[in-house]
């Protein structure tokens, strides 16, 4: 089954008197557990295809069916609750809140969720241990690694149980050593939580973690597969 089926996506962004089309008519398939990687330069769209994937921006045209439902029909209520509970959204500078320690980070949104703080808990003890982390849950972000902070940031995006883990080039801000732990350990999480992982780069030394490669240039998705 295609958890991701994306037709025709266009996306414009006003800047001043123009308009800048950041994605040109996307076709996308992604099915159920895959690891793939988009890969393109700097400016290419990768931002914008995983925000639209991930609800966080809208489309200006086409079709994205996110688990068979199509969010460019839902309302803002429908598509927030998707986000919630079907993405986890891994970001390039880690995105964690500065004040809560490393626990409070990932149980997060399960409380978001409104899940009780007890079974959130244990939730989020489970995913710390899984990365890695058992031993830091009383630390704060400052107190961490960058490649740490990347542990505690995949642990919060898996902590749901989503469908669909996003990444916005997850190992820019990361040597290439512990880049390459990160992609390593998120291959093994798509592996024991049987997530699809979904990552952008424009670093080609990435790729050799993906499964799959998918090459996007302006605003457009290549249409020869590229062997992972
Ligand atoms: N909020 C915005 N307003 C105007 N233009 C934008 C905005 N976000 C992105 N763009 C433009 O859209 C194109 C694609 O950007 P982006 O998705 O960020 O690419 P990438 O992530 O591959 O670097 C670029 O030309 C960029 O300048
Ligand atoms: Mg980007």
């Amino acid at each position: 089954m295609n958890i991701i089926e994306i037709k025709n996506l266009k996306k414009d962004y006003p800047l001043g008197k123009t308009i800048v089309p950041a994605l040109r008519g996307v076709d996308l398939e992604v099915a159920e557990g895959e690891f793939m990687s988009i890969i393109g330069p700097s400016g290419s769209g990768k931002t914008t295809l995983l925000n639209v994937i991930g609800c966080i921006d809208q489309a200006t045209a086409g079709s994205v069916k996110i688990a068979g439902s199509e969010i460019t029909a839902l309302d803002d209520r429908a598509v927030t609750d998707i986000r919630l509970h079907k993405i986890g959204f891994i970001f390039q500078t880690f995105n964690l809140i500065p004040v809560l320690d490393v626990l409070e980070n990932i149980e997060f949104p399960l409380l978001l969720m409104k899940r009780p703080a007890a079974e959130a808990r244990k939730r989020a003890e489970k995913l710390a241990a899984e990365v890695g982390l058992s031993e830091y849950v009383r630390h704060r972000p400052a107190e961490l690694s960058g490649g740490q902070r990347q542990r505690v940031a995949i642990a919060r995006a898996l902590v749901t149980g989503p469908d669909i883990v996003l990444a916005d080039e997850p190992t820019a801000n990361l040597d290439s050593v512990t880049g390459a732990s990160i992609l390593e350990l998120m291959r093994e999480m798509n592996e024991v939580e049987k997530t699809t992982f979904v990552f952008s780069t424009h670093d080609a030394a990435v790729l050799k973690y993906a499964r799959r490669i998918v090459r996007i240039k302006d605003g457009l998705i290549e249409k020869e597969p590229v062997a992972a």
